[in-house]
């Protein structure tokens, strides 16, 4: 190994090129479905054109816990990587408390981020007027896929109100299809929960519970009726869904075999990798009856805190990457999401991310998702509650109310 390393030193000094050592990042992410991962290519080359050395380390699991609780053990035990994935909100509270996050505040203002990035995901990446994240897309949390060939077949059309919603489901039924695509994992099951609180219970409900956990709109009848809409949803799955990834479910409304899957816009990532076009193929709405609430979110990367100056540069370098106007329009095309720069040209995007665009242009039509206001215990206390009514034959709502009202009282 020695006499090769000279060889090559010797090779390069004889070519008289510079012998300058990428800077190397390792990267924690969660981003492993076909979209997905195409869209951590663009970054990845992106980033290794710039002179980087991006060292992949992608962990199974939509979502991310998987991946965010090795990082943060990673991170806690000393061995930290050079940039983490997050979403925005409060996942990373504790490991900025304890000081293993860097504060990027002076990249930021070079970057002139409080002029071009929305303020609630700047409010998201700020902590006692210090910036901890690099924030790389918006995704709405919430949406609807349909398959329009399946629509067809069933002789319906994307339900213009929640009156026609179970009808529509019923005839996707009867036509031998899969009416909703659902996945196993307890956040996909939220995922259709948080879709049914801000499609029919709308944006004020959705603040009051999410934002200022106010227990008396969980005591209501509204929010039993969504209880009730949740439940009365299940029979409209397969058995198949305990074996399927969030992606597999999207699959399934690619294929035509399903009618709906309730998700996120990184579900669009897949439709377009494979070829699909909105409006076309399949349709997409953020509400059943229109466009008036969508629940923002997304993914940020934190550079953890280091002293070695070829890891600071490694990670300056990432940071400028990721935030250059051409990396943002580039990697959100492929990931679903709609970019976070106000001065690059979005017109070039699909037609969803047009109606995400037009939406978050009003903040009345926009409520900031779960990690914003919410610890992540309350989270997974939540999606645990989700999970068991789901797969409980007989659920009992006053049972569920109560759990929920509990948890979020103790937010
Ligand atoms: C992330 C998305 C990702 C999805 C599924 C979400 O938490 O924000 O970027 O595609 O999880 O893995």
């Amino acid at each position: 190994m020695k006499s090769l390393s000279l060889i090559m030193m010797v090779g390069i000094v004889g070519l008289g090129l510079p012998a300058a050592a990428a800077e190397r990042a390792e990267v924690i992410h969660w981003w492993t479905s076909g979209s997905e991962s195409a869209a951590v290519r663009v970054l990845a080359d992106a980033f290794n054109n710039a002179g980087g050395d991006w060292i992949d380390n992608a962990v199974a699991g939509g979502g991310g816990a998987n991946a965010r609780s090795l990082g943060i053990n990673r991170i806690v035990g000393g061995n930290p990587p050079t940039v983490m994935q997050f979403n925005y909100g409060r996942q990373l509270d504790e490991i900025i408390e304890h000081g293993y996050v860097r504060d990027i505040s002076d990249l930021a203002a070079q970057g002139n981020w409080n002029e071009l990035v929305p303020d609630a995901l700047m409010d998201s990446i700020t902590v006692d007027g210090k910036v901890y994240g690099i924030p790389v897309n918006m995704h709405g949390q919430t949406w609807s896929w349909w398959s329009l060939p399946a629509l067809e077949k069933a002789g319906v059309e994307v339900p213009a109100s929640w009156d026609a919603f179970f009808p529509t489901l019923d005839k996707l039924k009867a036509a031998g299809i899969i009416p909703v695509a659902v996945s196993r994992d307890a956040w996909t099951i939220d995922s259709i929960w948080r879709f049914i609180v801000i499609s029919k219970g709308g944006t004020d409900l959705f603040r009051k519970i999410y934002v200022d956990h106010d227990v008396s709109s969980v005591n209501s009848p509204e929010f039993r009726e969504l209880v009730e809409t949740l439940i009365r949803l299940r029979d409209y799955s397969d058995p198949g869904a305990s074996a399927r990834n969030w992606n597999d479910s999207t699959a399934l409304i690619i294929n035509d075999t399903a009618g709906v899957q309730f998700m996120g816009d990184w579900a669009k990532g897949e439709f377009l990798n494979a070829g699909e076009v909105p409006m076309q193929d399949f349709a997409c709405t953020p509400v059943i009856g229109g466009n008036q609430g969508y629940v923002y979110g997304g993914d940020m990367f934190v550079v953890t805190a280091s002293e070695d100056p070829e890891q600071l540069s490694a990670q300056n370098l990432f940071v400028e990457t990721l935030m250059s106007k051409q990396v943002q329009i580039d990697f959100n095309r492929v990931k679903g999401s709609i970019p976070v720069r106000s001065d690059v040209d979005t017109a070039q995007l699909d037609a969803c991310a047009q109606i995400a665009i037009d939406l978050v242009k009003n903040p009345d039509n926009q409520v900031g998702d779960q990690p914003f206001y919410n610890s992540s215990d309350t989270i997974g206390a939540i999606r645990d509650l989700l999970g068991a009514l789901w797969s409980d034959p007989n659920p009992s709502v006053d049972t569920f109310t109560q759990n929920f009202a509990q948890i979020i009282a103790a937010e």
